[in-house]
């Protein structure tokens, strides 16, 4: 076994929930245990200790990971998402229960809107822990799948390497795509064989996307321009309906959907506009303290780990845990209504 593994050094350097909550003593505790699909401590915790700002450093190799290293993933996910073990996870798809009139009628803050979710195949390794077999097999199962796809939801499958360059940057520029050589998914092992079995299917319209094989084997999506929260939502629950009629997901009483980064745990949910504020974000301070009240997270324009342009955020619920789908948007749209209230305070101000 791993026995002579000893505690790695950089994780003393790192402010990462993985440095937070994995003593040393803990680390004597896990680190010759190992899941059925071979997944040890030190996959668990690779990204976070090459990659030392990390936010949270831990990927799970497979739905057991979250049971055979539970006294650090526990705690990393209490820390998370305000998460206890005994806490019980709860669902609701149902679009009509959520209070999102537009908040941005005449356009003035809100330049799109998206919401997505992961899912990952029942009894199969996660892809930190897949063979190249069964990733190349999801791609065929799932591009097969979506075929059978029609009206809104109609659209074509364009894997990774089949796309020319420019048309992969500008998919990406544009929003549309998962971006490239992610070092925290690769020191994760989730960039293992890239690009194959890697794509994205889409409607002509781009408002429904499905990302295969990235950080989860799906990430479904639904998107467009405007502040329309509830349309957005609604679309996205048409479709994990009908990819759930075919397809079914590793999921747990306890711990919802399972993914492989922790902070994906439950609904699995990001729901997220792009939204302008010139004036809030000239206050950064006054703009966290809003956000960490409404559990709202702020991201860049390009996605994780950007930074903003021309004060346009993403702005996303930060939950995903013990709340429903439906709180978790409601979450984001809260977040947004008292973010625009204090934007337009600030700009009359300004006058
Ligand atoms: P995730 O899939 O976890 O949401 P990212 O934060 O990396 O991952 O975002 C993926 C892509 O989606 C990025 O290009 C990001 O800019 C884009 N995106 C996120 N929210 C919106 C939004 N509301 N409107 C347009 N694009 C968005
Ligand atoms: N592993 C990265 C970190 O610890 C990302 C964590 C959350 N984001 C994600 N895409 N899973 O900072």
């Amino acid at each position: 076994m791993n026995s002579n593994l000893k505690y790695p050094k950089a994780l003393e350097n790192s402010n990462s929930l993985v440095a937070k909550y994995l003593t040393k003593e803990l680390f004597e505790e896990l680190k010759d245990r190992v899941t059925i699909n071979g997944f040890t401590l030190q996959n668990v915790i690779n990204s976070g200790v090459q990659n030392i700002d990390s936010g949270i450093g831990a990927y799970a190799g497979d739905k057991e990971s979250y049971e055979v290293f539970a006294p650090l993933f526990d705690k990393i996910i209490e820390d998370y998402h305000g998460f206890k073990k005994d806490d019980k996870h709860k669902t609701n798809m149902n679009p009509n229960d959520l209070n999102a009139p537009n908040l941005d009628i005449d356009s003035q803050f809100i330049i799109s809107t998206r919401v997505r979710v992961a899912r990952n195949i029942k009894d199969i390794p996660l892809g930190t822990a897949i063979s190249k077999e069964l990733r190349d097999k999801i791609e065929q199962d799932i591009s097969q799948t979506l075929l059978s796809f029609d009206g809104e939801l109609q659209g074509k499958y364009y894997p990774l390497n089949n796309i020319t360059l420019d048309d992969r940057e500008s998919l990406i520029k544009d929003h549309f795509l998962f971006k490239e050589g992610d070092r925290f998914l690769q020191s994760a092992g989730l960039n293992r064989d890239w690009p194959n079995a890697r794509g994205i299917f889409h409607n002509s319209d781009k408002t429904f996307l499905l990302w295969i094989n990235e950080e989860d084997q799906l990430r479904i999506i639904s998107m467009q321009q405007g502040g329309d929260i509830k349309e957005v939502f609604t679309r996205l629950v048409l479709a994990i309906k009908k990819l759930q009629e075919k397809i079914k997901f590793e999921y747990d009483k306890h711990l919802g959907y399972i993914t492989s980064c922790p902070t994906n745990l439950g609904t699995a949910i990001r729901a997220s506009v792009h939204i302008k504020l010139p004036n809030l974000s000239t206050k950064m301070d006054e703009f966290k303290e809003i956000a960490d009240k409404y559990s709202v997270q702020i991201r860049g324009i390009h996605g994780e780990h950007s930074d903003s342009e021309g004060g346009v955020y993403d702005i996303s619920n930060k939950r995903r845990l013990g709340v429903s789908e439906v709180e978790c948007v409601q979450d984001m749209y809260n977040g947004v209504q008292a973010l625009i209230k204090r934007e337009k305070e600030l700009r009359n101000k300004n006058y």
